[in-house]
């Protein structure tokens, strides 16, 4: 399926709930969000119908988010389900991996292909400070356990002036030491994102590069806007995420379907259709499939998170959790 400037739309994004077990202090207000109520819940078959039309539109890749995934009851059931779906290849998630290894075995066996893992520092008095509360002991068994189990790994790192920076070199090093992906995000100003200081994609490469060289590394298969490198001596490699320096939109891919079921068309706007209704009186996968197609049409050309940071345009005022990212 293409939108009017053509891009191939191929990614499929849901987020399967709004709950979290953790609070980073850049994604969530302390108290955390109002919660949507549970009857408003996208169900997994109301879910499976969505992949289902857009896979006869061309999608054939689904990420799995939240909130945190794992916290709604029998994810792993969800992907089974994604997974039958004609056309679908690959189904992946991103999580915030406290839960990753009591559910490693199941979500294998259902199919899942890759697993993304936010970690954003290796010192646990950090993690517990940033996550409000989080374990990182269990996060790293995650990382490990998933490894193991031959899933391909990555991680999500935002980098914060303040928090992490000192970190990066620990980062660097880890993706020498273990087959995985450490992608460095900038901070996107949104939700409580905007408190924080972010670092661009340029200045991390440069310290990078006081210590290390950065070979283009293109084997890491991906579908998302991450740039990879490999150092001399990696085992894995490093990705960088850049929203803000570095603006991917022109080869933007992917759509959004959120927990309350809006079909969301690009990150930063608040564009797109609300398929809830449409779905719980019970429409054709066809009518489904025209309604989708219709909307992506509309998918924004560009997201403008520089001018949104002085307030002058109407973003979408979801929080990250209530996205998945
Ligand atoms: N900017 C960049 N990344 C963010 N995430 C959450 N909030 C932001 C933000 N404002 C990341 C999390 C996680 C992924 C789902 O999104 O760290 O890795
Ligand atoms: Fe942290 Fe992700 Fe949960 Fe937000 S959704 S609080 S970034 S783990």
């Amino acid at each position: 399926m293409k939108d009017k400037v053509g891009r191939e739309i191929e990614y499929l994004r849901i987020s399967i709930t709004d709950r979290c077990n953790l609070r980073c202090a850049y994604c969530m207000p302390e108290s955390g969000i109002k919660l949507m109520d549970s009857s408003e819940l996208m169900t997994f078959e109301e879910i499976e119908k969505v992949v289902k039309a857009c896979a006869a539109l061309g999608v054939s890749k689904i990420r799995i988010t939240g909130g945190e995934p794992l916290v709604r009851k029998n994810a792993s059931a969800l992907v089974s389900k994604i997974k039958a779906v004609e056309g679908i290849e690959e189904v992946s998630m991103t999580t915030n991996g406290i839960l990753l290894n009591e559910q490693l075995s199941e979500l294998i066996a259902a199919g899942l292909d890759r697993v993304n893992i936010s970690l954003d520092t290796l010192h646990s008095d950090r993690y517990y400070e940033i996550t409000r509360g989080g374990e990182l002991s269990k996060v790293l068994s995650a990382v490990d356990q998933s490894i193991k189990a031959g899933l391909i790994t990555k991680l999500n790192t935002v980098i914060i002036r303040d928090f992490n920076y000192d970190e990066l070199m620990d980062f660097v090093k880890l993706a020498e030491d273990l087959p995985v992906s450490v992608r460095f995000i900038e901070l996107m100003p949104i939700g409580q994102g905007k408190d924080y200081k972010s670092v661009t994609t340029e200045e991390i490469r440069k310290t990078i590069l006081k210590e290390r060289q950065l070979e283009p590394f293109s084997q890491v298969t991906g579908n998302g806007p991450a740039v990879y490198y490999k150092t001399e001596s990696s085992k894995g490699s490093i990705g960088f995420i850049s929203p803000l320096s570095h603006e991917f939109c022109d080869s933007c891919n992917r759509i959004r379907f959120t927990a309350e079921g809006f079909l969301k068309l690009c990150l930063h706007w608040n564009l797109g259709i609300n398929l809830k209704a449409a779905l719980r009186r019970g429409c054709s996968l066809m009518e489904l499939s025209k309604i989708i197609e219709k909307a992506v049409r509309e998918k924004p050309n560009h997201h403008e998170f520089m001018m949104s940071m002085d307030n002058k345009v109407d973003y979408d005022t979801r929080k990250m959790v209530q996205i998945g990212g």
